[in-house]
Parts: C-alpha cells; structure tokens; sequence
C-alpha cells in the first residue's frame, strides 16, 4: 500500500478534525502518501481529491466540525455512482481508505469493498454513541457536554419560575446522549427509544413530585417512541390544569450538540482511532472498523458494526430514576 486517502461522512463530530489529522500524519509516519476527499462520498465521485502534507493538519485538532466537510450522498447508493468513484480512486493510484463516519458511512464502504476490493478501515464518527464495536463514538462526550451545559441552564430559570421543561437532544435510533445528560443534569425524567415510557407515566410521576420538588426536567431523546419534545409536552400538560397547565416548557437542544471544540476525551480517540485505521490498513485489516474497547484499540468488522446493536447500559437507566426522586 503506497497511496491512502481520508473522509468524513454522515453528521460531523466533534473529533472528526483530531481523527484526520492523526490519519495524514500517521501515514505520512509510514512513508504513505497521504490523500483528503471533500464531502464523503460525493467528493470520491467528483475527484475532490488534494495531496496532504503534515501541515494541511496544522492547528486543527482544537475545532469542532470538519475541515474535510461531509455529505450524505445519494449518487454512491447507485452501483454507476461507486464505479465513478472507483475511477476516480484509480486514477490517483489510491489503494486504501479510511472512512470517519456511523453506521451510513460504514455501509457505503462495506460495499464498495465487496465490489470493487478498495481497502476501507472506518473510525467511529457521530455524536450518538450508538456504534458496535467501540465504548465511545468520536463526539459523543463533547455532545454529552454541551447539551449538559444547556440543561444547567435551564434548571436555573425553570428553578427561579417553578417550572417543568421538556428538552430533547439528539440521538436519532439510541438515548446515549439522552442517558448521560440526564444523570449529569439530575433530570428528573429521562425518554429514550429503547425503553417504553408513556405521556401519562410521565405526568403521573410528575404530579408525585408535587410535594417535594417546585421545578422538574424531563430530557427526551429526539428518537423516542413517544415523539418530539413538542410533542410529549403537549400530552402531558394536557394532565394538568389552571396554573399548573402554565408552567409546561419545551426547549429543542438541537444541532448546537453538533458543534464546538472537542473535548480531551474526543480528541483523544480521534487522535486513537486515526493512528490505528492507517496501521489497520497497513496489516491487512480491511472492511472493518477501528474502535476502542476497555481502553484496547479492537477492530470490528463492518459487517457486525452495522447489524448489532450496542444496547443502552440499563444500569444508567436504573441510576437515573433511583437519583431522580
Ligand atoms: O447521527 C448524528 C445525528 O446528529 C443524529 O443525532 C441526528 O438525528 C442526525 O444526525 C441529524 O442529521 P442532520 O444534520 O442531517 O439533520
């Protein structure tokens, strides 16, 4: 392997820039010649392709988002679009890849091996945790951390008005994001996909904590089975009456968890995961991704990265409702 090439795909993270930078001058550090594509899988398509030095990395291992942009492309879901890429990749002489990315991301480079043989190791890049095959994702514990920053806040004016706000973060099929905020905010709800948890549940065990608490916080994952924050709001003070009907607020976290510096953490394993997808490749480990697991880097194979799924610890869940009375 001479010529490797580097992407990011799907959401950003927080990170993504601390995994690029470790994947240029990791290969750079193994005599590789060392390639960017812009926007995913749409830039292999159209030839976004730029040689890079250990300089192109300078002084972004501190910034959220991605200097390498990204996309969700439909034209790489067609077999014409994956063999433009293959030309593509052919013309410049690149053998293998590293793909920063979910689950999307992973699927896309899955066939695009199967089809063509380009080598492909993926680092874990989303800010929903929801990943086989790694403890954390590149992003998550910034995510976790800004949210949490929010939700601080918001326990001051809900606490200074008596009031009882609903908050949704991200987190599309899990409720990692949705766990952790709540036990670090001390909510006192917490709606996640893989749990069942009804509106009148909700309101009833509000109207409990009538006595003892005069503000309350539900967080809400964006991908609960209940619907929006909105949503869920409306149900639920619709239980209530007169004042109390009044105090109902709902506050949508949004693409804010997207952004910012990474935290120590995230840089941490993007910087990881990088250094170990262009050794991965440079072994053999192809069609699979570089995760951390008990602090061991562990290479997955797309294939169970995909198709099992990391279920939520249930002991957080327990954690939270025990600490939340
Ligand atoms: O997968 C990461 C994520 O941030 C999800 O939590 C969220 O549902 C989704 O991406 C939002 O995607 P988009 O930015 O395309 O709206």
């Amino acid at each position: 392997m001479k010529k490797i090439a580097v992407y990011t795909s799907g959401g950003d993270s927080p990170g993504m820039n601390a995994c690029v930078r470790a994947v240029v001058r990791t290969g750079i550090y193994h005599d590789l010649d060392v390639y960017s594509i812009k926007y995913g899988y749409d830039g292999i398509i159209n030839g976004n392709i730029t040689k890079m030095e250990s300089h192109s990395v300078s002084n972004i291992l501190q910034r959220g988002g991605t200097i390498l942009k990204s996309a969700r492309s439909n034209e790489f879901r067609t077999k014409e679009g994956r063999k433009k890429a293959y030309d593509q990749l052919s013309k410049h002489g690149i053998d293998g890849l590293v793909a920063i990315g979910g689950d999307g991301t992973f699927t896309g480079a899955k066939v695009f091996y199967e089809e063509f043989g380009i080598p492909v190791v993926g680092c874990p890049g989303t800010i929903d945790n929801d990943i086989y095959g790694t403890d954390y994702t590149i992003g998550f514990d910034t995510a976790v951390n800004t949210a949490l920053e929010a939700i601080d806040k918001i326990r001051d004016t809900a606490a200074a008005h008596d009031r009882v706000f609903f908050v949704e973060v991200m987190g599309r099929d899990s409720g990692y994001i949705a766990v952790e905020c709540a036990i670090g905010g001390g909510a006192e709800v917490v709606m996640v996909p893989e749990t069942i948890t009804t509106s009148k549940q909700v309101s009833d065990y509000l109207k409990n904590l009538r006595e003892s608490k005069t503000s309350s916080i539900v967080v809400v994952a964006e991908g609960d089975e209940e619907g929006d924050a909105a949503t869920i709001m409306a149900k639920v003070k619709s239980e209530f009456v007169g004042e109390e009907e009044k105090k109902f607020k709902v506050t949508t976290l949004g693409h804010i968890q997207r952004g910012g510096s990474p935290t120590a953490k995230d840089r941490l394993l993007g910087s990881r995961s990088g250094l170990a997808a262009v050794e991965g490749l440079l072994n053999g480990k192809f069609n699979c991704m570089a995760g951390i697991i008990n602090d061991q880097v562990v290479y997955t194979p797309f294939e169970d990265c995909i198709n099992k799924s990391k279920p939520l610890n249930k002991d957080y869940l327990r954690l939270q409702e025990i600490l939340s009375i």
